[in-house]
């Protein structure tokens, strides 16, 4: 109710931007970029590829002579990276080793909900989850994080978070830089902030969530990278709690964006700086010259604010996130393609079903996230159109579970660039409408709901979250259990 709501707002108010200071200038780019191991499989006979991944505690030395304490799947932080074909079969073999219970989910995935990895199917400490599922869209960048009712920020901030990446044959036609951790690339970038102990601190906060005072590349502070390719691929995602990012390079040049959030664009698109807000991807290539080096920046980005709010929110500080060192002599890697994958555009003449949600204080539609109440109940594979709006002067996004949405409108206007493709998470500028365009799939379960939330980890925690389902036509929501228990 009202106190509540009271309550929720309360612990996100005060001045927001007391004490909230970035790493300014120049960082010391001291550390070679760690590049997540890519997680091993093996594949029965009948071609199911299975993965492990045991969330367990850790501790790891983020600068030299500090332990700090961490979590990740199989490594003291972060987790290595799932690559999967599109098609493929995969299963995955989850075991919490935590003390506390977690869930994984598998961040703009299609697959049914019981295998979503949402707040319902929390994974209890020494319990094990096997989901499975087919990979049944295009080649992306996804993610995988926890998603405990309440609990994902700090479960994040400790550490837990990967990559996937997945392939199918149209990227593979166009030989892009496909060569992991040489000329393709995964950066994975969150704000920290340590306290005098050197122990990951959240106490700082804005409106928007914890800001962090040092930027972390997959895990590295201060990183660079050897670059040996004429052109890199840059698989940027933001995995942060709260920062939104605008990625540039510090002479400015121009990089080709090439996929969003669920997969490639129909043709690159130039650009110099591109906002990401927590969840969002972006893959770019960057076009290199022997023997130079240009340092992957964060310029304050613009979140619909005003001044000062804004700079509560986003900081006022150029952040340095990545140098890219070129080797004296470059291996030609080819030519940026004019062409990419066709777009498959969805139209609005398809949709069944209008839907409209606004993102308003602490809630969506005037209600907090209950983990026993389903919110929207859909039409097995039924397109829709969303409107979405945040209605606030203050920063949300807004993210879709089991789906990619296309953008139709932006306010009055078409979509630019970087919303033009496949996403699945997108920043809400206050008071601008956004209409989302989706289609649903198969998978039906009146039981297991599907999420929609704000992905700035502290406002989904607070309760900034919705429940659907997906059904049989015809067919009525369940009622999921109103407390969390394992599936
Ligand atoms: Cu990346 Cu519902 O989450
Ligand atoms: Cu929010």
């Amino acid at each position: 109710g009202l106190a509540a709501i009271a309550l929720t707002l309360a612990g996100c108010a005060g001045d927001p931007g007391a004490g909230v200071m970035n790493t300014v200038g120049t960082v010391d780019f001291a550390n070679p970029l760690l590049i997540p191991p890519l997680a091993p499989s093996t594949v029965d006979a009948d071609g199911t590829r299975s993965f492990d991944l045991t969330a367990q505690a850790g501790s790891t030395e983020f600068s030299s002579g500090v332990d700090t304490d961490t979590w990740g799947y199989g490594q003291s932080y972060l987790g290595p990276t799932i690559v999967a074909d599109r098609g493929e079969h995969v299963q995955i073999n989850v075991t919490n080793d935590l003390a506390e219970a977690t869930t994984v989910h598998w961040h703009g995935m299609h697959l049914p909900a019981r295998m979503d990895g949402g707040p319902h199917q929390l994974v209890a400490p020494g319990d094990s989850w096997h989901p499975d599922f087919t990979i049944e869209q295009p080649a992306a960048t996804l993610w995988y994080h926890p998603h405990a009712n309440g609990e994902t920020e700090h479960q994040v901030e400790m550490g837990l978070a990967g990559m996937i990446i997945l392939h199918d044959d149209a990227e593979r036609a166009l030989n892009l830089p496909a060569e992991y951790g040489v000329d393709d690339i995964p950066v994975m970038v969150q704000d920290r902030r340590f306290d005098d102990a050197g122990q990951i601190a959240t106490d700082v906060r804005g409106y928007i969530g914890p800001l962090g005072d040092q930027v972390l590349v997959n895990g590295t502070l201060g990183p660079y990278q050897d670059v040996t390719t004429d052109v890199v691929r840059l698989r940027l995602l933001n995995a942060s709690s709260s920062r939104v990012y605008n990625f540039g390079f510090d002479d400015s040049r121009a990089f080709d964006l090439i996929a969003t959030d669920g997969g490639l664009l129909e043709a690159p698109a130039p650009m110099d700086g591109i906002r990401l807000s927590p969840g969002e991807r972006a893959e770019v290539l960057v076009n290199m010259v022997p023997g130079e080096t240009v340092t992957l920046q964060s310029t304050p980005p613009e979140l619909g604010l005003s001044a000062r709010v804004n700079e509560q929110n986003a900081g006022a500080d150029t952040l340095d996130v990545l140098e890219l060192r070129a080797a004296d002599a470059l291996a030609a890697v080819g030519t940026v393609p004019d062409a990419l994958v066709p777009a498959d555009r969805l139209a609005q003449s398809d949709a069944s079903q209008q839907r409209s949600f606004v993102l308003n204080g602490m809630n969506i539609n005037n209600r907090l996230m209950d983990m026993g109440r389903i919110d929207e109940t859909i039409t097995a594979d039924s397109t829709e159109v969303w409107t979405v709006e945040n209605t606030m002067p203050m920063p949300h996004n807004f993210h879709v579970h089991a789906v990619q949405f296309q953008i139709l409108r932006v306010g009055s206007g078409p979509p630019p660039p970087e919303l033009s493709g496949w996403k699945d998470t997108i920043y809400l500028e206050p008071g601008t409408r956004y209409e989302l365009i989706m289609q649903f799939g198969s998978d039906t379960d009146p039981d297991f709901p599907y999420m929609y939330h704000c992905h700035m980890l502290a406002h989904e925690d607070a309760g900034m979250m919705g429940q659907f389902v997906v059904v049989e036509p015809g067919e009525t929501a369940g009622s999921p259990p109103a407390a969390q228990s394992a599936p």
